[in-house]
């Protein structure tokens, strides 16, 4: 109901709340969580601006908090933010770790992601809100609030995984910005981005998975409608790390000048390891026109058709033949 979903949305607030106090006004919270921030190279002006924050590495310091201000159990329940054992004894969901609070695109706090601070690797590295009455992880995109005026100006979006990368490119002076974070992308979080924008530019990771996700979320787009862009970072790089390693500048007119659209990335990635072997190639170009036949427009398809025969030096009528047999394949 909607006195229920208020006062969850409230319970979120004084918990973001309480987190930003523990980082910037504690001494656990200087010395641990904010100097993590300081030494991956995140300004003051920036971890304001997101309201990161930090949960204590004790077992209940939110919760206690909360209910001693009178805040309900329930409700720190029901958003995850305190979680009952089996022997029923309450402990806060987020311990030891930096938090990023996840607003929807009204501003409103709905969850978090916490960072661990540690490297061991059987801690995972991020911990999630579970899906709750306030919190449906595939219809919220992280940074929404923060960017959707510069996404509506600028006529594009950049898309990219984490919630690191949304800050850094935000430092970077670019505001246009959001990521998926948490979920593989989905169609919800795209017609949410075609609210504000017809354009997205997919910024993912640079290793194996980031890549993957990249060639299968061109699709999504595609087939959602809106247009997409590609740009991939060098050595497993994904955007905050390259943002830090070659600074605010330099990041900026990297996005500018590599930006690919999809044919020209599809064909970049898939011929690095099909080589010489004709097989292999004919198989990229059916894979590469298996995207374009994604296009709901005909008249844009049948540019990107254009594209892709002068790219791949192969007969446009071969292509447009195979869309066609795709094209009614799916109908
Ligand atoms: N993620 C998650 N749970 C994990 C790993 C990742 O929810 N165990 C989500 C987080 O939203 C994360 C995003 O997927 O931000 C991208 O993952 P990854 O690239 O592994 O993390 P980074 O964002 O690069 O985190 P960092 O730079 O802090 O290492
Ligand atoms: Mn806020
Ligand atoms: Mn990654
Ligand atoms: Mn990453
Ligand atoms: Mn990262």
């Amino acid at each position: 109901t909607q006195s229920a979903k208020e006062s969850l949305y409230i319970v979120s607030q004084y918990a973001s709340s309480f987190f930003v106090k523990q980082l910037w006004d504690t001494e656990e919270g200087r010395g641990i969580g904010l100097s993590y921030f300081k030494e991956r190279g995140f300004r003051e002006d920036i971890l304001k601006k997101f309201e990161v924050g930090y949960s204590p590495d004790v077992w209940d310091a939110l919760t206690q908090s909360a209910t001693g201000q009178g805040h309900k159990l329930e409700f720190l329940e029901s958003t995850g933010l305190s979680i009952k054992n089996d022997n029923g004894k309450i402990y806060d969901r987020f311990r030891g770790r930096v938090m990023f609070p996840i607003h929807n695109f009204t501003g409103r706090i709905i969850g978090f992601g916490g960072r661990t601070l540690k490297t061991d690797k059987n801690v995972p590295k991020y911990v999630n809100s579970p899906e709750s009455e306030i919190y449906h992880k595939s219809n919220v995109l992280y940074g929404l609030f923060h960017a959707k005026k510069a996404i509506r100006d600028l006529d594009n979006c950049y898309l990219a995984e984490g919630y690191a990368d949304v800050l850094s490119v935000h430092q970077a002076g670019i505001e246009n910005v959001v990521a998926s974070s948490g979920t593989s992308l989905t169609v919800e979080q795209i017609k949410l981005i075609g609210r504000f924008t017809q354009n997205i530019t997919i910024l993912f990771d640079g290793d194996a998975a980031g890549i993957k996700a990249s060639l299968r979320g061109l699709d999504m787009i595609l087939e959602e409608g809106l247009n997409v862009k590609i740009v991939s970072f060098p050595d497993g790089h994904d955007p905050d790390s390259y943002m830090h390693h070659v600074g605010a500048g330099a990041f900026k007119s990297y996005l500018e000048q590599n930006r690919k659209d999809f044919i020209l990335y599809k064909a970049n990635v898939l011929l690095k390891d099909a080589g010489n072997d004709p097989i292999k190639r004919a198989g990229i170009i059916r894979d590469i026109v298996e995207s374009i036949a994604k296009i709901p427009d005909q008249i844009k398809a049948s540019v990107f058709i254009r594209e892709c025969s002068s790219l791949l030096e192969i007969d446009e009528h071969i292509l447009l033949g195979e869309l066609n047999k795709m094209r009614s394949a799916k109908l």
